[in-house]
């Protein structure tokens, strides 16, 4: 359904059909996609699908890009299907996993790196002046027998791996085995801890995981795409150039995860922060950030003007956040177009929630936010999440419950193309 300025406030989103081709159910994906965990992935199908949308309507698609690339689903589907792309993301771990998984190895040069650190590991004896594991918040995750381990893998890993792309892929590997080897809740996303659990043993780990990534290069269908990944706020990056040809990227929730708090274990130890806390700071969606209600209510579009004033009557700090959130994804939407050159077209995929009651309509936030930016000819497709567990409530640490007073999941979310004019630049 084609969407104007005139018609966003009234259309009925929630009723639209569900329109089965962005249904990717049956869509095999690649290992390559399992390397390392995280948390609200892309369906990987979405990227090809959305780059064959945008050329049927008349967009050329050779670069692609995603401003909240997290593990780089985006990412690795565009070099998979012989387009460039540009991505980055605040958190340094997820771009660590998207350019790991963007890149295509040499399996004998693995082998032999794997084998060095091996020999390596077996030689190096701990270093008790290693900053990470004389971390406070490590000593509360890990017993000081995985302490000593890790640390000692980590520097056999920084000695040997003098090659940075390979390095990476070691480090990344070494970055996924932390929550096993870790005192971590491992049902649980959120860091919880388990007073009970026998964590693993650290080299059987990294040997299990390093040969998942080489069966996963291995089935790697990069062809020639390449891609450039960054480290950074996306928000307060300086856009000098329009080059790219189609957007496609899902946003952060407001306040559904804490991913500073989430990827502690491989922040710390890859001596990212010393204070895991830091992350949080310009992370869209964050409960910590800071907000400015009044000055908010100037900026907001009427759509998060209405969805702030409804949540103020409710819980005052929900509704802070929640206007930071949309004052946060107005200004993502400004770079959004000044990165898209003239003719080139965005997609999102984003889903609506509920609070206590109150529609947290993010779709059509972001479709009213679109059209004042200038894009035009804004789609909306309604799809089915495939894999939703049917407990349609969470509570407030992110628990599926039944209490009907917590936070409303939806099993259906939007897809949302909106194309930049020929005509008009920054
Ligand atoms: C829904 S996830 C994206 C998941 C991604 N599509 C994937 O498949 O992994 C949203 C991402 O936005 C990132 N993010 C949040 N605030 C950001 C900011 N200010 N600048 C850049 N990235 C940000 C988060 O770190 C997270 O990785």
């Amino acid at each position: 359904m084609v969407i104007t300025k005139e018609t966003y406030s009234t259309v009925e989103l929630d009723t639209l059909p569900i329109n089965d081709s962005w249904d990717g159910r049956d869509v095999h994906e690649n290992l390559m996609h399992r390397i390392h965990a995280y948390p609200a992935k892309f369906p990987a199908f979405i990227t090809t699908k959305a780059i064959q949308y945008a050329e049927s309507n008349n967009v050329k698609v050779d670069t692609v890009a995603d401003i909240f690339c997290g593990c780089g689903t985006v990412a690795y589907e565009t070099v998979k299907a012989n387009r460039h792309f540009w991505g980055c993301d605040i958190n340094p771990v997820a771009t660590l996993i998207a350019r790991t998984k963007s890149h295509h190895y040499d399996d004998e040069r693995i082998a032999q790196y794997y084998s060095d650190i091996i020999n390596t590991f077996a030689l190096l004896p701990f270093d008790e002046s290693d900053a990470a594991a004389n971390n406070e918040r490590i000593n509360y995750w890990f017993f000081q027998e995985q302490i000593e381990d890790l640390s000692r893998l980590k520097h056999a890993i920084e000695r040997v791996v003098e090659d940075e792309t390979y390095r990476e892929f070691f480090l990344c590997a070494f970055s996924n085995i932390l929550k096993s080897c870790s005192r971590w809740l491992t049902k649980s996303i959120k860091p919880q801890l388990d007073p009970n659990k026998k964590p693993h043993d650290v080299m059987a780990s990294f040997a299990k995981q390093v040969k998942m990534m080489q069966r996963a290069n291995l089935e790697n269908e990069i062809k020639g795409g390449l891609a450039a990944i960054e480290t950074t706020n996306c928000l307060s990056m300086t856009v000098k150039k329009s080059f790219v040809d189609l957007l496609v990227t899902s946003p952060p929730y407001v306040t559904s995860y804490e991913y500073a708090d989430l990827h502690q274990l491989s922040t710390l130890w890859l001596g990212y922060t010393d204070d895991y806390r830091s992350f949080r700071e310009g992370t869209i969606g964050s409960l910590h950030g800071e907000n400015h209600l009044p000055d908010h209510l100037k900026y907001l579009n009427h759509t998060g003007r209405d969805i702030v004033f409804k949540l103020y009557a409710i819980d005052k700090s929900k509704c802070r956040s929640v206007s930071q959130y949309y004052i946060d994804m107005q200004n993502a939407v400004k770079k959004v177009y000044e990165l898209i050159r003239p003719g080139g077209a965005t997609l999102f995929v984003i889903g609506n929630t509920e609070y206590k009651g109150v529609k947290i309509d993010n779709a059509r936030h972001l479709i009213e936010t679109l059209l004042n930016e200038g894009f035009e000819g804004v789609e909306v497709e309604r799809r089915k999440i495939s894999n939703k567990i049917l407990t349609p409530y969470r509570d407030s640490v992110g628990k599926f419950t039944t209490d009907k007073n917590s936070r409303k999941i939806y099993s259906e979310e939007f897809i949302i193309f909106a194309k930049k004019s020929l005509c008009q630049n920054n």
